[in-house]
């Protein structure tokens, strides 16, 4: 049979469900695609779970009819402003002298012990780089000789309430969790080249309700964190400042929206019908630029400000790499450079196979990589060898093992 991977990235604005065939060469396919408005949901956390499964359902049984295949299980993205993130060290013996899988598990177990508060939940544990016998910066230890194996983990948690509701409004539409993904990390696996993960680089992912970021360095996520705010903020200074109903503000923002006023010419205007007003009014485009970039330069200051609290703001030469349904923004990447003081590239999916149409753009970046992500899990069976293994006996190759503890489950 077909291997099927489905992803269902339950944004602020949007409900994305999309079915990949995995084909011979282990590329993806996209066979289903369920796009449908989401409702219910603000900040990237769940208001009203009825309305939150109805959208879910409806993106759902869209992607399920398109592809045939019914779907009972999913990775799902997670984002919202209760997510948190920490470093941790797990230090384990190894007993027979030569790291085997079996220690590098044991030394992710001791990572994840950390005290983690009864009301949140273990979403990843990520492991970034071993010590073997005091020798840091060691990427493969499997198969080095050594006494003392130490893990660095990065650990995310999110508010457990928050994350069953999530699992309670996927599960009304019949769809099991098969695991949570934070969004920035899902949006990576289809923005960034190895050698941005390796320089350094953040990711940025914003959205309508959301800025997703995660932090690489040395090829792993040292840092993740969700700030609420994004495109939405964007279309209700619109909105405020122009006095028009959101829907119009937002529609405007799409058709002549710009993140520069400098950049917009003087002598460009379009027309809109305020509140209140009988007869349709000339607005400058200036005027619509200059309330959007007064509010994006705000998310890139808060931006900045997180990666410089993170600490790790001087080992970021790749830049960031921005993406999100907000990154289609005329001149964000040119703002978000000023601000940021570093090199930035927009992104979205690229070469994508199957029914790709509504895709071509940053808006679906998560959905793409929760895909990504479901092909390296199924690729190792998702099984870790629970027992030590016999001498000689392998079941799993080392690249394959290397891969699953990346995306280690909780
Ligand atoms: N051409 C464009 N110009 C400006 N903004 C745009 C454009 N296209 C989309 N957007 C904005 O992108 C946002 C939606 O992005 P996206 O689909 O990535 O969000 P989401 O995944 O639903 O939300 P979140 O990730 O925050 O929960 C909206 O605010 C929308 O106005
Ligand atoms: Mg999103």
């Amino acid at each position: 049979m077909d291997e099927i991977v489905v992803g269902i990235d339950v944004g602020t604005t949007k409900v994305c469900t999309l079915v990949g065939r995995v084909e011979e060469d282990n590329s993806i396919r996209i066979i289903g695609v369920g796009i449908e408005p989401s409702e219910g949901i603000k900040k990237g956390a769940i208001v009203d779970l009825g309305a939150a499964a109805q959208a879910i359902a409806n993106s759902v049984e869209r992607a399920e009819h398109t592809s045939g295949v019914e779907i009972t299980s999913a990775l799902v993205s997670l984002a919202s402003a209760n997510v948190a993130s920490v470093n941790s060290r797990g230090k384990v013996g190894v007993s027979g002298g030569i790291v085997d899988d079996y220690d590098v598990i044991r030394a992710l177990e001791d990572a994840r012990t950390i005290a983690i508060p009864g009301d949140r939940e273990l979403i990843h544990v990520i492991q970034r780089g071993f010590v073997v016998d005091g020798q840091d910066g060691v990427r493969a230890p499997i198969g080095m000789h050594g006494y003392r194996l130490e893990v660095e983990a990065h650990i995310i948690t999110a508010l457990a309430a928050s994350v069953e509701n999530l699992r309670q409004s996927v599960a009304s539409a019949g769809v099991e969790v098969a695991q949570f993904v934070l969004n920035p990390l899902a949006s990576a696996e289809v923005v960034l080249t190895e050698t941005d993960r390796q320089m350094g680089c953040v990711v940025c992912d914003i959205g309508g309700g959301t800025t997703d970021l995660a932090i690489y360095v040395d090829g792993d996520v040292w840092h993740t964190m969700v700030l609420a705010v994004g495109g939405n903020h964007v279309t209700t200074d619109i909105a405020h400042g122009l006095r028009l109903p959101i829907a119009q503000a937002e529609e405007i923002k799409k058709q002549y929206g710009h993140a520069i006023r400098a950049e917009v010419g003087l002598e460009e205007y379009f027309t809109i019908r305020p509140f209140g007003e009988d007869e349709p009014v000339q607005i400058n485009r200036q005027e619509l630029a200059h309330i959007i970039e007064a509010r994006v330069e705000e998310i890139f200051s808060l931006t900045l400000q997180e990666i410089k609290r993170s600490g790790y703001d001087g080992l970021l030469p790749a830049g960031m790499i921005l993406t999100g349904g907000t990154s289609a923004l005329p001149g964000i990447r040119k703002l978000a450079s000023k601000v940021m003081g570093m090199p930035v590239r927009t992104a979205k999916p690229e070469n994508l196979v199957g029914l790709v149409d509504r895709l071509d753009s940053p808006a679906y970046s998560t959905s793409v990589g929760l895909l990504h992500w479901a092909l390296s899990m199924s690729a190792q069976d998702l099984a870790p060898p629970r027992r030590r293994r016999m001498k000689g006996e392998s079941n799993m190759n080392l690249d394959a093992i290397k891969n699953f503890f990346k995306r280690l489950l909780p």
